[in-house]
């Protein structure tokens, strides 16, 4: 039997490693002090748990529970501002119900908690280095926006590394997670069971222009980096209007302009384009649009344009027994409240996927926000999302 108390309890726990902020805010990014120090607190709950703890080289905890074992999980790290429960409920779920399984001698269950699924090194990278969708020595050429290779930064976790960790040992995988939208909150619904994962698609762009005085420069003179990334966003987003849907979302998150101060036309702007869609040609018309509109504003503007690698992962379907099993338990548990639903955020379970049948639930997100210290869920819900795993992982293994 899962113990609902003490999933809490290393709920709070796992908090504690990177609490900041108000409410219950989390800054927790990859191979940082908090983030190592949390997986060695899991490993060490792994072990008492009567598990056996492998780390891959990526950092990716596993905490293993034998050959044909399911295997539940996600990730613990989070993004540069985060809340306490994205990645961490599928973590402390996993470790829960493998740690039930033992204990009454059940089918059994293995737990993980992935690496960067946040993507300071672009997307999901933990995962998806496991899976096979990038290989290691070019993960590890890709720098995080300080300049910081991923190859540099993963030897934080050496000492941890035991090796690769064979996929075929377990039946399939199943992530619970937080909605991070507004869809349960608003309808009152407690469980989400996922139809699929959209895909993405994420780059660095850069214009260079020319550094120079902000007072003595004449307007028409200037090459500024700045207002080309300003007419660059406005066109896209005109030019996208014929092309999008509602569930299509695209951002520019992350900016940097060179040298960002008052008085000098900005030389440099280096940003982030992503976007998203359930669609992949889409997603290539889009990356069309993206590239066609920087060439031109680069054109018009007097701008050398580079573009970083591409990353992405590809939108996919849940596994129908997996997803069946859930919906099944989802019924046990919240009769008539709960509902199929997309996931417009990215999972673990999608790099997953390449490996094992996948499926993920979500609980509700208090005002659907997430991504932001003020992320919150119901404890009766996050409760409810792990009877529902629960409720799964049993008539699976019947
Ligand atoms: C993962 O956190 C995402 O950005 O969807
Ligand atoms: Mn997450
Ligand atoms: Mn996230």
């Amino acid at each position: 039997m899962t113990d609902p108390d003490r999933f809490l309890a290393d709920f709070h726990k796992l908090r504690s490693f990177g609490a900041a902020g108000v409410g219950k805010g989390v800054v927790r990014p990859a191979y940082g002090d908090a983030d190592v120090g949390a997986r060695q607190w899991l490993a060490s709950r792994m072990t008492e748990a009567g598990l056996r703890v492998e780390v891959d080289p990526m950092g990716n905890v596993f905490g293993l529970a034998g050959a044909g074992s399911l295997l539940v999980g996600s990730h613990s790290d989070s993004q540069p501002e985060g809340g306490w429960l994205d990645g961490a409920l599928g973590v402390i779920a996993g470790l829960e119900l493998a740690r039930a399984a033992k204990e009454t001698g059940g089918p059994p269950v293995s737990c993980v908690s992935f690496q960067d699924e946040e993507g300071r090194w672009g997307v999901t990278t933990g995962s998806a280095v496991w899976a096979g969708n990038i290989e290691q020595d070019k993960a590890d050429a890709l720098t995080d926006h300080a300049g910081i290779a991923l190859g540099d930064a993963r030897q934080a976790m050496d000492t941890m590394v035991t090796g690769p960790v064979d996929p075929a040992q377990f039946g399939g995988f199943i992530e619970m997670h937080i909605e991070q939208g507004p869809h349960l909150d608003t309808t009152g619904e407690r469980i989400g069971v996922v139809t699929d994962i959209v895909g993405i698609r994420d780059m660095k762009v850069t214009f260079e222009g020319q550094q120079n005085h902000a007072g003595t420069t004449p307007m028409h003179l200037r090459r500024d980096a700045f207002q080309a990334l300003a007419a660059f966003n406005a066109s896209i987003e005109e030019r996208f209007r014929n092309v999008v849907t509602p569930r299509t979302v695209w951002t520019i998150g992350h900016v940097s302009l060179h040298p960002n101060a008052s008085s000098i036309v900005p030389g440099r702007a280096v940003f982030s384009m992503q976007w998203r869609d359930a669609d992949g040609d889409r997603l290539k018309r889009m990356e069309e649009i993206i590239r066609d509109t920087a060439a031109e504003v680069a054109d018009a503007r007097g701008m050398t344009l580079s573009f970083g690698p591409m990353l992405g992962l590809e939108p996919v379907e849940m596994d129908a027994r997996l997803r069946g099993a859930l919906e099944t338990g989802a019924e046990e548990v919240a009769p008539a409240r709960w509902r199929r639903m997309p996931s417009g955020a990215l999972h673990d379970a999608t790099n997953v996927s390449r490996l094992m049948p996948v499926a993920m639930l979500f609980v509700p997100s208090i005002d659907g926000i997430s991504h932001a210290f003020a992320e919150d869920t119901r404890e009766e819900d996050l409760v409810a999302g792990l009877k529902v795993l629960d409720a799964a992982v049993q008539r699976l293994r019947r």
